[in-house]
């Protein structure tokens, strides 16, 4: 079946599905095959696996997107299992019980529906408490880590995940910001733009925001752990595809598949990461920074 006709996504999508043509060329679904949807979202990649027939297991830790997913999916009902909890408990989980599937996909980060929901403090202009959890598997949410951290942790903090190199102001602006009792996502965002004045290309919060969100979400351990399980979940043949969007993220994915191609756990991986088109990042402003790595499992 073609990549086009197997890409069209689920109708009036709250999410914009990113590389969706690519991911099903890749997975090529077909009536018999089964899939494992590590980030079930609104269930945008999975829908047209489940509509070429094949079988998903999808698994999401935000229960909000669990029901969205299960509400759009419907039609496909008999074919699609969900269940909550984090993707890394899941795969250890299937491997300890000898799951294989003939193509496992994890399109990392949020949705747009996280990002644009009022309350859960995912974007730099809720008026809410800056929360960020997505869901299950979640000890504390952002204020916690910034109440939690000493100025030098949360230094530390904003360099690693967010490769901030402005830490030092931004940290110091956090803890200022949480003396005076601001908790807001958009209070805390307008403290770090006062702390770093200028002219600015993007928000100069985006990358504390982003920092705070992989530590609240423990997203790089997550991503580590799931990599690791990766190989033992697939048939022979089966492929892995993991969207990335940011350098973090992509750059774990690289050098696992590299170090698992040595070990001959790979016949092939992805040499270069596929990256959308113009057209669609014109279409979805989300997608510009998508990084798309495959590898199939050696037989
Ligand atoms: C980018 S969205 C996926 C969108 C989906 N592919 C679509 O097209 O509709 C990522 C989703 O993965 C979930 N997620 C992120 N990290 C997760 C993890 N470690 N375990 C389980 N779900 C996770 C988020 O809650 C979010 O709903």
């Amino acid at each position: 079946m073609r990549a086009t006709a197997l890409a069209s996504p689920a109708p009036s999508s709250p999410h914009a599905s990113v590389l969706c043509a690519e991911v099903a060329a890749l997975l090529a679904p077909a009536p018999g095959k089964r899939f494992l949807d590590c980030t079930l979202g609104a269930g945008g990649h999975s829908a047209p696996l489940l509509a070429a027939g094949a079988c998903v297991l999808g698994i999401d830790r935000d229960p909000r997107a669990r029901a969205l997913a299960s509400e759009r999916l419907h039609a496909h009902s008999e074919r699609l299992t969900i269940r909550g909890g984090t993707f890394s408990e899941a795969a250890a989980a299937l491997v300890a019980a000898g799951e294989r599937f003939d193509g496992v996909l994890a399109d990392l980060g949020m949705s747009s529906m996280q990002l644009d929901e009022p309350g859960r403090g995912f974007s730099l202009h809720d008026e809410h408490p800056l929360d960020m959890r997505m869901g299950d598997g979640c000890v504390r949410d952002a204020l916690a880590v910034i109440d939690g951290s000493d100025e030098a942790a949360l230094v530390q903090l904003l360099r690693t995940y967010g490769e901030e190199r402005q830490a030092r102001r931004v940290a110091r602006a956090l803890k200022r910001a949480r003396a005076r009792g601001i908790a807001s996502a958009a209070g805390l965002a307008a403290a770090i733009r006062a702390a770093i004045p200028g002219r600015h290309r993007r928000h100069p919060a985006l990358r504390a925001f982003q920092a705070l969100r992989i530590a609240v979400n423990d997203e790089l351990g997550e991503l580590e752990r799931l990599l690791g399980a990766l190989p033992a979940l697939l048939a022979a043949g089966g492929c892995a595809v993991i969207i990335a969007f940011h350098s973090l993220e992509d750059r774990l994915v690289k050098r696992a598949f590299r170090e698992q191609l040595a070990r001959g756990l790979w016949r092939e991986i992805a040499r270069t990461p596929l990256r959308p088109t113009p057209a669609e990042i014109a279409a979805n402003s989300r997608a510009h920074s998508a990084k798309l790595r495959w590898a199939r499992r050696a037989p």
